[in-house]
């Protein structure tokens, strides 16, 4: 018996040591071949693509709308303000969006992501690519958690909000041979403190889909978008605090950035979208979040300690800013920040009344 085990483990360690000694040095030289000289000229043309949004009423989700406008992509865009959602229809209109439908709705209720899956097809006959980018924040080590029930929000928004639209539009997207994108993060694969809940939802958003791509093979590509800090209402501060109310604080959000650079985020989408087009797996942006995800792997005891040193405060019992942020206020990086976060940073505001009466097909052109 236990040779029949050892026999496989030999079996797995040489395979292993095969593909690091032979199949990675024989690939590169072809991936750089291929990055250069063979996705460039098989960028995907989206005019008259339909495209849905998720989380489209601020930060990334607007702008990769934009963005996807200005290749003259149909829009469906999702998100629970309704008010955002049409602001952000309009600018889209603008930019060059032949047609783009409003839908709020709530993606962590399956019923309502059915919904704005089926109002966007039936409004324009198909689908093309699904952008599951909704998701909600928070930074607050586990100890100061005063709510736990409150943080089941967050799996329900960033995890199940992405598999349930997903679950709709896939037997739209295999019609169409369509893209699957969604909004994961570095905080997936990098541990990094006070985010123990965030880092969780987006690691098993990781994980799903990339299962999910080796099922569907070449039906359905799937980008996984890995964006470091990139400004939006996330990174202005919003988020569920350690009481399980959902607010500003831009106390914690400067502790959490600490020394890290935050991005615009017109250049990630740019870079995204162009990643995106090409079909690429996965795209980490800022670049300087590549090495940190090969350090993670390869020494997760550098990082431990690197975390350690920038977030505790325990040097004086508790008291005073984590280091990470005295270096951020000592050098001012803070002025580098996008000027979107630095200028009085302005959330846009909650409707007035009930949200998401779901997929009803609101200002479509
Ligand atoms: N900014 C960063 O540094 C960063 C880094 C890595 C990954 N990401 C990921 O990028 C994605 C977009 O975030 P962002 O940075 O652009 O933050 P954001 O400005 O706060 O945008 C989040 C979007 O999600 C929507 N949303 C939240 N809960 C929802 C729900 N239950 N149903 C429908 N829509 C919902 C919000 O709209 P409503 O409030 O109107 O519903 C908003 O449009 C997230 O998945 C986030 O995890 C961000
Ligand atoms: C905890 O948060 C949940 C969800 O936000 C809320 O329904 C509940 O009332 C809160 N409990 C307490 C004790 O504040
Ligand atoms: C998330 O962060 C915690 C520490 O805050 C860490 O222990 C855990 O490994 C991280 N998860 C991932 C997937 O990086």
């Amino acid at each position: 018996m236990d040779l029949y085990l050892m026999f496989h483990s030999v079996l797995m360690h040489v395979s292993a040591a095969m593909v690091v000694l032979v199949y990675i040095p024989l690939s590169i030289p072809v991936k750089i071949f291929l990055w250069a000289f063979v996705k460039p000229l098989r960028r995907e043309n989206l005019r008259g693509k339909v495209v849905l949004i998720t989380g489209a009423s601020s930060g990334i989700g607007e702008e990769l709308a934009y963005q996807y406008a200005a290749q003259g992509a149909c829009l469906a865009l999702v998100a629970r303000r309704k008010k955002a959602l049409e602001d952000v229809a309009a600018a889209a209109r603008e930019r060059g969006s032949p047609s783009v439908l409003v839908l709020p709705a709530d993606v962590s209720d399956a019923d309502q992501s059915r919904r704005v899956v089926e109002a966007t097809v039936a409004h324009f006959g198909k689908l093309n690519h699904l952008v599951a980018n909704a998701g909600i924040w928070s930074i607050c080590s586990f100890d100061d958690v005063t709510n736990i029930t409150a943080f089941h929000k967050m799996m329900d928004v960033n995890f199940w909000g992405s598999v349930y639209p997903t679950y709709y539009a896939l037997p739209h997207l295999k019609a169409s041979r369509g893209k699957l994108v969604v909004s994961s993060s570095v905080a997936g694969t990098v541990a990094t403190s006070r985010m123990s809940f965030y880092n969780a939802t987006k690691a098993a958003q990781l994980r799903f889909y990339e299962t999910l791509r080796a099922e569907l093979g070449s039906e359905v590509g799937v980008t996984i978008l890995a964006p470091g800090y990139v400004e939006s209402e996330m990174t202005k501060g919003k988020g569920i605090q350690s009481g399980g109310q959902i607010a500003v604080n831009e106390e914690a959000r400067d502790e959490q950035i600490g020394v890290f650079p935050v991005g615009r985020v017109d250049d990630l989408c740019e870079v995204a979208l162009d990643g995106i087009r090409r079909g690429d797996w996965y795209i980490t942006w800022p670049s300087l979040f590549r090495p940190l995800k090969l350090v993670a792997f390869l020494a997760p005891e550098v990082l431990h300690l690197a975390c350690q040193v920038m977030y505790s405060t325990s040097s004086s019992k508790g008291k005073g800013a984590p280091l990470g942020k005295r270096i951020m206020e000592a050098t001012g990086a803070k002025r580098l920040f996008p000027e979107g976060l630095r200028r009085n940073p302005v959330i846009k505001t909650e409707d007035d009344g009930e949200c998401c009466d779901h997929g009803k097909q609101d200002s479509a052109t």
